[in-house]
């Protein structure tokens, strides 16, 4: 089956939510991955921040094909060695002390949402229920997720979206404090926020959210779906603002292309979850668990988050280059390797263009391109992506010197 033919399926088969490229994947390896025909790509996509080893790890595959072999699924109604087995890597790397697993990003957000509640309404006899987030953010597509996420184009047509959740500028500290009142249990916020555009929280701005939520009593919740598990060059982007979350969540890198979230969480917070408030069926699910505790094992062993830091500033410094050289390209931001390249125009035909000379990027916010690579590139990587990248914005500057772009 070729690339048209598995797209005409699909465009019969399938709801029609996703913009999609009009290329089908077949295999992946390392930094690379093939189509139906066997053109071959490197991918500065990464599943969307979710391939944060490169495709198909060989300690990754083996890890959750031993599980396969050995025990699927049985349910949280019994333990499992690699469900704990993550959970202590998790809280014995992190400022946490319990964690949650379910599914997804949305997922984690939700719980974190449910546990924030539960904590003020339970342990605190309180009811506080409000909870801030920034404009800008993404949270998830689940009703709640999608009403803490500070984008009007994620709420359209969903009404009624619960209510509770309120929303401020991102960096803007004023807004926030007059934001919290005596009904507010959290601020959940992005470090680092991806589908919003590349933004990244300032350093002042963080530890003034948190001085807020200190002297207020509410939680501070960081959302690191998305710059989380060393992508920014720490293992947590909040690390790089000397702050202490209360909870923290997770999703995409962690199961190293399995689907798994968390919420990692202080004792006292933790707390709130007593048995039976919340739970997920496939939460922690052993195989996903095993595939998240190679991540994490190998994110450490092989060093891949100081590579993530080094390989992060060289791709930066290439993109500025070209900022230099395109009169177009706005501003480079970013941390590690979770970098945005903003354009004065719509980025999606370069990315169109790029995807033909063998380079997948995406854009974040239509003027925001996105690279996303995995933690273990190469300097010869970053700089054939560039090479590629080049090319893509030289011949759209000379269109525009035609007068045809
Ligand atoms: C910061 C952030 N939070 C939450 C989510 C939602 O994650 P999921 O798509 O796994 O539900 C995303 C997904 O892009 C994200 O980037």
């Amino acid at each position: 089956m070729g690339n048209d033919f598995i797209r005409r399926l699909g465009e019969k088969y399938l709801m029609k939510n996703y913009t999609r490229q009009p290329v089908a994947l077949v295999k992946g390896e390392g930094v690379h991955v093939w189509d139906a025909e066997g053109n071959k790509y490197m991918d500065f996509v990464g599943g969307l921040a979710v391939n944060s080893l490169g495709h198909c790890d060989p300690e990754v595959v083996e890890s959750a094909v031993e599980q396969l072999k050995k025990l699927i699924h049985c349910s949280n109604l019994y333990w499992t060695e690699p469900q704990v087995e993550l959970a202590q890597l998790l809280v014995e790397n992190s400022d946490f002390d319990r964690v949650f697993f379910c599914n997804s990003g949305a997922e984690a957000n939700e719980a974190a949402f449910k546990l924030a509640r539960r904590y003020f309404q339970v342990l605190k006899g309180s009811r506080r229920y409000k909870i801030i987030t920034m404009y800008k953010s993404f949270h998830g597509r689940t009703l709640a997720a999608a009403a803490a996420t500070g984008q009007e184009k994620v709420h359209t047509g969903f009404d009624p979206l619960p209510p509770g959740f309120v929303h401020v500028p991102f960096n803007d500290i004023e807004a926030l404090e007059k934001a919290v009142d005596d009904e507010t249990c959290a601020v959940m916020l992005e470090p680092i926020q991806g589908e919003g555009g590349i933004n990244a929280a300032k350093k002042e701005y963080m530890k003034e959210v948190e001085r807020i939520c200190r002297e207020n009593g509410i939680l501070l919740m960081v959302d690191e779906i998305q710059c989380g598990m060393g992508r920014t060059g720490k293992l947590f982007a909040y690390e790089h603002y000397e702050i202490k979350p209360h909870v923290v969540t997770l999703a995409k890198a962690l199961g190293g292309g399995l689907p798994i979230g968390a919420v990692l969480a202080v004792e006292e917070v933790s707390r709130a979850f007593g048995p039976g408030s919340h739970g997920s069926t496939f939460g922690g699910n052993p195989v996903s668990c095993a595939a998240g505790a190679a991540v994490v094992n190998a994110l450490f062993e092989r060093g891949l988050i100081k590579n993530a830091a080094q390989m992060g500033s060289y791709l930066y410094e290439k993109l500025e280059d070209l900022k230099e050289k395109y009169g177009f390209i706005e501003e480079v931001r970013g941390l590690g390797l979770m970098l945005g390249m903003e354009l004065s125009m719509d980025g999606s035909r370069i990315v169109d263009l790029c995807r033909k000379r063998g380079l997948l990027i995406n854009c974040a916010s239509e003027k925001v391109l996105r690279f996303l690579p995995p933690l273990n590139i190469t300097r010869e990587h970053v700089d054939r992506a560039v090479e590629i990248l080049d090319e893509v914005l030289d011949s759209i500057s000379k269109e525009g010197e035609d007068g045809i772009g």
